[in-house]
């Protein structure tokens, strides 16, 4: 049985799950996520194998940290390159981490440009061989890992009756189905009915894989109905964690003063783990900070004006001084 399988069981419930967000559910984030609300699995940004292997991009390992409290924690990775993916499913197993996820979703033109992300869904049989690769590398003597595939509905069309079938023919642990095509982004609303349709999919072909929906899904009760509704094994909730760490937790909306600590020990954890003035090389810095003010501050009285003053900011002390003064005036 592999962990998914074995969550699955232990719960008894569609599980509820962290999506891989770059630049947003970093180290740091994720840290936060999963002191304030426990989500039942965690994904790292994705990382490029082809930076971590093809020299140039030392600090790509840096993406690779997480904590104990995140498991079970998923690394994600993509590449056009099977070689490239088994080093990278290799390097997961030997760092401790519960899975290796493939992106075969991202819509990014980079990335792309690379044979990875949503550009596999046009080379089925390379996708095949990616995932293949991935299991290989996933799995060393007695210990081994289970392999993941995140993807779409299709490219410029609903392509899941070929599309699908294709992936599940290397019998992955689990697929997320991220319900737009790649042509959509994220412009259109997710349509959870081929979640549905994914699910028939995989009982006929592969039943053994499990098929978790994503896209739109607003908490975790809304996450649950749509999975009951579309047979769907879990749900993966992105956007949602915005300015937002408890969202896994049934604690509900945190007052203001709460919202305003949160992010400052989030800010002082970014600070910690990333650091304000990063080494050179390292590929994050500060800035990545300020998405999530705008997204911790607003729908209170005086947020605007906070949120001005946060966006000059340059370190953590700087942010717990004004966070500082703006409680003390409420
Ligand atoms: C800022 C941002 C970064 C993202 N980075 C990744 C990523 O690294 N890997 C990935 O598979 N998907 C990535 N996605 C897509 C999300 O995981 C998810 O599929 C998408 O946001 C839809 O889910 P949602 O409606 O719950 O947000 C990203 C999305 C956003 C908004």
């Amino acid at each position: 049985m592999n962990i998914w399988q074995k969550i699955k069981k232990e719960k008894g419930r569609p599980l509820m799950v962290l999506a891989p967000m770059a630049d947003v559910t970093d180290a740091a984030f994720r840290r936060i996520i999963a002191q304030y609300g426990t989500p039942d699995a965690t994904w790292t940004e994705f990382v490029s194998a082809d930076g971590l292997f093809l020299g140039g991009y030392d600090h790509l390992i840096n993406d690779l940290r997480y904590s104990e409290i995140e498991r079970p924690v998923i690394a994600q990775f993509f590449t056009g390159k099977p070689e490239m993916m088994e080093k990278a499913a290799r390097l997961a197993l030997e760092l401790g981490f519960d899975g290796i996820d493939i992106n075969m979703g991202c819509p990014d033109k980079g990335v792309e440009k690379q044979g990875a992300g949503a550009g596999l869904i046009k080379h089925p049989k390379l996708a095949q061989e990616i995932i293949l690769a991935a299991m290989r590398g996933a799995s060393k003597d007695s210990k081994s890992i289970p392999v993941s595939v995140k993807t779409r509905i299709g490219y410029n069309r609903n392509e899941l009756e070929t599309w699908l079938p294709a992936i599940l023919e290397t019998k992955p642990a689990l697929v997320t189905v991220h319900a737009r095509t790649r042509k959509e982004m994220s412009l259109v609303p997710a349509r959870w009915e081929h979640v549905k349709r994914a699910v028939e999919i995989r009982n006929e072909l592969s039943p053994e894989t499990l098929i978790f929906g994503n896209g739109d899904v607003k908490d975790v009760p809304h996450g649950i109905a749509l999975c009951n509704e579309t047979g769907a094994d879990g749900a993966m909730l992105g956007r949602a964690i915005f300015g937002n760490p408890w969202l896994f937790s049934p604690r509900g909306t945190l007052g203001v003063e709460e919202k305003l600590r949160v992010l400052v020990e989030h800010t002082k954890l970014f600070e910690e783990i990333i650091g304000p003035k990063p080494p050179v090389g390292c590929g994050k810095n500060f800035v990545v900070m300020k998405k999530h003010f705008k997204a911790y501050v607003n729908g209170f009285d005086g947020a605007k004006e906070l949120r001005v003053e946060l966006m000059e900011t340059e370190n953590a002390t700087q942010v717990g001084e004004i966070v500082e003064v703006f409680l003390k005036s409420l």
